[in-house]
């Protein structure tokens, strides 16, 4: 089966981008004498060395090298109003001015005030605060486990959900039958990794065939209704009501894990947007407003057993309801609410010409490449999007089966090459492009028309 090893290419991308950033490179030997690999989140560890960033405004980073940076990756996709937006620095700043933000240990009315705009813009009817969108799926899964008195829990393959024990089987993509039933991480009990069911994204006769099987096992079932890290695709419409039915049915937990997807298609969560109701929903990232915040929303009957009278340890956290945090996610929960018809058809619309620039420069050299992001019939307005190279342009690609399969599509020239590529040339992606927040504008198009036209020509020129 075919698959291209651009090693030679990453090799001499590579020599140019340490002579571009040398004081990056510096940083970097510097800290691997005391951080494991020079950081602590791989993402963000960019094979040589990642650049050392000095200051983040709206769309763009300063490094230390000097080189100012038109970013797409937007805090990991949290920064839906570009990097340190007024609307939060201000009011933290403000705060801190009036001897409020850090960690005190008491209940303050700002949990309550930020739970209500939570509640009233997803139609959940309880939330619960933790302080990583890790934390918020494991607590999703330990509530339905006790809520349905059942053990197995059913995710995508491919899907991520954070680094806890049910979200690390599955991830990553395995040669052979069944491409991502395995864990991914030594150290997990065997239990959990027998107890995870895989199945694929937007298969609805797969998703039928696993509860004919398992349905009276199944304690949740939990996925991204827009899979995020598994190629940016929305679900069909189709695949998300039956899983709804099929939940239903069997008596299995819905959960939407809206950890990318909430706040950044409207000022709510997607599951509104389709017309499903997931009965818990994990958000973190954009509510946060750029600070450590998540959330488990959803049925008061499930989160309940969270209570004082609950038998579930969805507590503790000395962090967890931190005043800054709930100060940054109110304050941009309400700016996205007063502000939705504005924000989301302007990142929508200016996400559309870049997608449509991104295919053209790829287009131009006779490579053909894909900007995931839209698509499921439900999605006119998506600023999120990843580049994908399928070997055959017929071949659709529905999620990460597709996406995440070597064979199917050249994952090595969409995660590393192109990255390092358009680095080159001043511009930051992830997975082959990004986000798109209100910082962003028209003049960044031009910008992208050229950087990616330079990495397009260089990749043509290396095939
Ligand atoms: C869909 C999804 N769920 C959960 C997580 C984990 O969130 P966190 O990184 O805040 O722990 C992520 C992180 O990228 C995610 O994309």
């Amino acid at each position: 089966m075919k698959t291209r090893d651009h090693g030679r290419l990453l090799g001499k991308l590579a020599e140019e981008y340490e002579r571009r950033f040398p004081e990056s490179s510096r940083l970097h030997q510097q800290a691997l004498k005391t951080l494991i690999d020079g950081g602590s989140h791989n993402l963000r560890l960019i094979d040589p060395f990642p650049p050392r960033i000095r200051d983040a405004r709206g769309a763009r980073i300063t490094v230390e090298d000097g080189q100012s940076i038109l970013d797409f990756w937007q805090g990991h996709h949290a920064n839906i109003l570009g990097h340190n937006p007024a609307v939060i620095t201000e009011a933290l700043r403000d705060a801190f001015a009036a001897g409020r933000g850090l960690q005190t240990g008491f209940v303050e009315q700002l949990q309550s005030e930020t739970a209500e705009v939570l509640c009233s813009r997803t139609g959940m009817e309880r939330v619960r605060f933790t302080t990583s969108g890790s934390l918020a799926t494991m607590y999703s899964i330990l509530l339905s486990r006790a809520y349905t008195g059942r053990d197995r829990v059913m995710k995508i393959g491919g899907g991520w959900h954070g680094a806890q024990p049910w979200g690390l089987v599955g991830i990553e993509y395995h040669n052979g039958k069944n491409h991502f039933q395995f864990s991914d991480t030594e150290g997990l009990p065997v239990a959990i990794e027998e107890e995870v069911v895989v199945t694929r994204f937007n298969d609805t006769q797969m998703l039928a065939d696993h509860f004919r099987r398992y349905g009276s096992e199944l304690a949740c079932f939990i996925l991204e209704p827009f899979i995020g890290a598994g190629g940016g695709i929305p679900a069909d419409r189709e695949y998300l009501q039956t899983a709804r039915d099929l939940c239903q049915k069997n008596g299995t937990i819905l959960i939407f894990d809206e950890v990318i997807a909430g706040f950044r298609f409207h000022a709510g969560i997607l599951g509104q947007l389709y017309g499903v109701q997931p009965d818990l929903v994990t958000l973190a990232k954009i509510i946060g407003g750029g600070m450590p915040l998540a959330a488990v929303a959803g049925r008061r009957d499930i989160l309940e057993l969270a209570s004082h009278s609950g038998h579930v340890r969805f507590s503790g956290g000395t962090y967890s309801g931190h005043p800054a945090c709930l100060l940054a996610a109110k304050s941009m929960l309400t700016y996205l609410s007063e502000n939705e018809k504005s924000v989301y058809p302007y990142i929508g619309k200016l996400a559309f010409r870049i997608r449509e620039t991104v295919e053209k420069a790829f287009a131009a050299v006779g490579i053909y490449a894909r900007c995931t992001g839209t698509g499921g019939g439900t999605l006119p307005q998506s600023s999120i999007s990843t580049v994908v190279f399928p070997y055959d342009p017929d071949h659709l690609c529905k999620g990460p089966e597709d996406t995440l399969n070597p064979h199917v599509c050249d994952v090595q020239l969409a995660n590393r090459v192109v990255q390092l590529a358009l680095l080159l040339e001043d511009v930051h992606v992830i997975h082959g492009l990004g986000s798109i927040c209100t910082a962003h504008c028209e003049a960044d198009i031009a910008e992208v028309e050229t950087a990616y036209g330079r990495a397009a020509e260089r990749i043509k020129a290396s095939l």
